[in-house]
């Protein structure tokens, strides 16, 4: 079979994730109009708003837990709205992600290597456990949980854990996109900045894209490639933190330039890590 180059390059340069003209509203409520984002190969892209301007919205739409009332989404070079839920092409995405649910979402009554192993049961269900429960093992590691976290339940784990724990479970089917809403909210800020680093050793060692919605301005200066906003029921401005202080936004300016963002802006919390766009 011969190969064409340049389709070859473009399908390598196309963004993971290209969303146009979303639209979800409830009852009264619009939510997004118009909403326009593309998320690229191998980056972290964070993306902020006010709350409940539809950051969760968007994600779920993106994962296929929201339908939109319009607009066209491709996640992988796959168009996912209005497809048969079953279609095989739309499995074959949705095994080539991973989700970090902003509640944890962690299954009470299963351990945390059952919980791990939930994607594995339910897309090869034909994989011997005890092969399942390998994976899991090392998945559980692999995001900086003690070797003994396997067996113990939601309930006897710290907040900081029950995030790796939901870590491990999105990284169960070796994704390339990871989802990840809210990943460090409720966390005491040495924790917050280990799960930082975490998630920026796995995007570069998995080489894994990041969706990455986030409050915290310290995540933002030390791990997101890009940043978009959404505000005014749109993505207003998506870019590096320093492209996005140049923008003449009231929200952007108060947000990023407020008290909390110039102290996020000149130190990290992450001691030796260079804070981006920081002066030297
Ligand atoms: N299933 C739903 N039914 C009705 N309204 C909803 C539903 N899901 C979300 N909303 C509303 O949509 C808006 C956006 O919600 P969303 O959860 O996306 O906000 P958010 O930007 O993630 O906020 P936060 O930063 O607080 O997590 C909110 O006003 C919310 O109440
Ligand atoms: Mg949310």
């Amino acid at each position: 079979m011969t190969q064409d180059p340049a389709a070859s390059s473009r399908r390598s340069d196309a963004p993971i994730i290209e969303i146009r003209g979303l639209v979800n509203r409830f009852g009264d409520q619009l939510v997004h109009d118009g909403l326009d984002l593309d998320v690229r190969r191998g980056e972290i892209l964070g993306v902020v708003g006010g709350s409940g301007t539809g950051k969760s919205v968007l994600m779920r739409s993106i994962i296929g837990l929201q339908k939109p009332e319009a607009g066209e989404i491709n996640v992988l070079g796959e168009p996912m709205l209005d497809r048969d839920p079953d279609d095989p092409a739309l499995l074959a995405v949705r095994k080539r992600w991973g989700i970090l649910f902003q509640s944890g979402a962690l299954f009470s009554t299963l351990t945390v290597s059952e919980n791990v192993q939930v994607p594995l049961r339910e897309y090869y269900p034909e994989m011997p456990r005890q092969l399942r429960e390998e994976i899991a093992a090392y998945k559980i590691l692999m995001t900086g949980l003690p070797d003994n976290a396997g067996p113990k339940f939601p309930s006897e784990l710290s907040g900081g854990m029950k995030k790796r724990a939901g870590l491990a479970r999105a990284l169960a089917l070796d994704p390339d996109l990871l989802f990840l809403d809210e990943p460090t909210a409720g966390l005491d800020p040495i924790g917050a900045a280990a799960f930082d680093e975490q998630t920026r050793e796995l995007q570069q060692t998995l080489g894994l894209t990041i969706f990455l919605i986030t409050h915290d301005l310290d995540t933002l200066h030390a791990i997101c490639d890009r940043v978009a906003v959404i505000a005014d029921h749109k993505v207003i401005a998506v870019g590096t933190i320093d492209e996005l202080l140049a923008l003449d936004h009231p929200w952007i300016q108060e947000y990023f330039n407020g008290p909390r963002g110039r102290i996020a802006h000149g130190q990290s919390r992450h001691p030796g890590r260079p804070v981006a766009g920081a002066p030297a």
